[in-house]
């Protein structure tokens, strides 16, 4: 049996939000995350997708196991090639939205993960980054 540790879904239509919830939550259960764990987990890339969709209109998350010297843990990657985020900074903080929403988005996934890098162009889109660890 061949153990699948990573995987990609494209998120073209509204309803791919949900398969990207359902596939970070098996991923991440399957990688030894408990509950709680998974469901921050599942929280973070739920809003980082509905953000590729919302903004960009499509986007894909890819799923990877990752390892270092001491954990085992999951990385998210989220891609999109829509309009970018000119101000990181101001993206990040806690209730600032372009769109009328919460601006929770980018400030709750941060503190849901241990680890988020940003890489956006204006005009050429936004690729976020966030991992998650676990103790071997
Ligand atoms: N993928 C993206 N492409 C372009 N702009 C983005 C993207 N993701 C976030 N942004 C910008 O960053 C802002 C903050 O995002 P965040 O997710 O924190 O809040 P929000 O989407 O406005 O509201 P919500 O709380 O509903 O998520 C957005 O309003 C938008 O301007
Ligand atoms: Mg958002």
């Amino acid at each position: 049996m061949v153990v699948e540790s990573y995987g990609e879904v494209d998120i073209l239509d509204e309803s791919h939000i949900v398969t990207v919830r359902k596939t970070i939550r098996e991923a991440a259960s399957r990688i030894g995350f408990g509950v709680t764990d998974v469901t921050r987990i599942v929280t973070a890339g739920s809003e980082l997708a509905r953000n590729a969709f919302h903004y960009a209109g499509r986007g894909v998350m890819r799923w990877q196991e990752v390892e270092n010297g001491q954990s085992i843990g999951i990385e998210l990657v989220f891609e999109d090639h829509g309009p970018g985020i000119a101000n990181l900074e101001q993206a990040l903080e806690p209730g600032y939205s372009t769109s009328g929403g919460l601006g929770m988005g980018l400030p709750g996934t941060k503190r849901l993960m241990d680890e988020m890098d940003i890489r956006s162009r204006v005009g050429e889109g936004t690729t976020v980054t966030v991992r998650k660890w676990r103790r071997k």
